[in-house]
């Protein structure tokens, strides 16, 4: 399976921009489904890896969030980073964007974030990649910290399993074609012995299946 390499992620996603919010029609329900299960009204650090636009950060800023919790997002795109930043403006003094180079470690001490989310983003990475920073999220949350993640997934109903093999198909002949992003079975990645699974849930919108896992950091692992 080829994957984008970092630097066509990043050309890809400067050029996609703005557009990325249209896959709403797809991600939402999923998305809602994160928002719900992963506490963020108990949250007082959050870290966004891969932020895009600061769609999902808005809405927690403005909707879920307490009024003295802060923002930190991360993207490898000049694009959605200063889509994100100018979409956040509102919250100066609560959140903050930057650009990185697609480096999986995170330049962030251990143990300091209540929450570490991703929508659409570990179907973009290559395996080892996810395990990675899996690994990373678990070195930076805090003891009980959440782990909230969505991503496209495997469809389980005739319709949604045949736009699967389509997506999948299209990725395996180009991956630039569908924004790099192919169907992962994100709960294979969750070991039991650094999650205690929370939430686990398949979506299927319009036949494109999104997999959302909440799990909470077992804090007395190493990874
Ligand atoms: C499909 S978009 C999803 C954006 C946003 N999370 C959403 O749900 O609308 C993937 C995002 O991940 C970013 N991205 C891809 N590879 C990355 C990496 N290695 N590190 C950080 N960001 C990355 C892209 O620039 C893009 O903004």
């Amino acid at each position: 399976m080829r994957n984008l390499t970092h630097q066509q992620a990043q050309s890809f996603y400067d050029r996609f921009g703005a557009k990325q919010d249209a896959q709403s029609f797809y991600e939402d329900k999923a998305v809602n489904t994160l928002i719900q299960h992963a506490d963020f009204e108990h949250a007082h650090t959050v870290l966004e890896f891969g932020c895009g636009t600061g769609r999902l950060a808005q809405r927690l800023l403005a909707n879920n969030l307490p009024a003295n919790a802060t923002y930190r997002g991360l993207d490898i795109s000049t694009t959605m980073v200063n889509l994100a930043t100018e979409r956040l403006q509102a919250y100066p003094a609560r959140a903050q964007v930057s650009q990185t180079q697609g480096e999986i470690h995170l330049p962030f001490a251990e143990n300091v974030f209540d929450r570490f989310v991703s929508a659409y983003v570990l179907d973009l990475l290559p395996e080892e990649e996810i395990r990675e920073l899996l690994s990373e999220a678990h070195r930076v949350l805090n003891r009980s910290g959440i782990l909230a993640l969505a991503s496209l997934s495997y469809g389980k109903t005739a319709f949604s399993k045949g736009v699967t093999g389509v997506w999948r198909t299209i990725h395996r002949i180009n991956p630039k074609w569908v924004g790099g992003c192919r169907p992962v079975k994100l709960s294979d990645f969750i070991r039991d012995d650094c999650w205690n699974l929370l939430h686990h849930e398949i979506i299927s919108q319009f036949g494109i299946t999104s997999e959302v896992v909440v799990a909470e950091k077992v804090a007395s692992q190493t990874t």
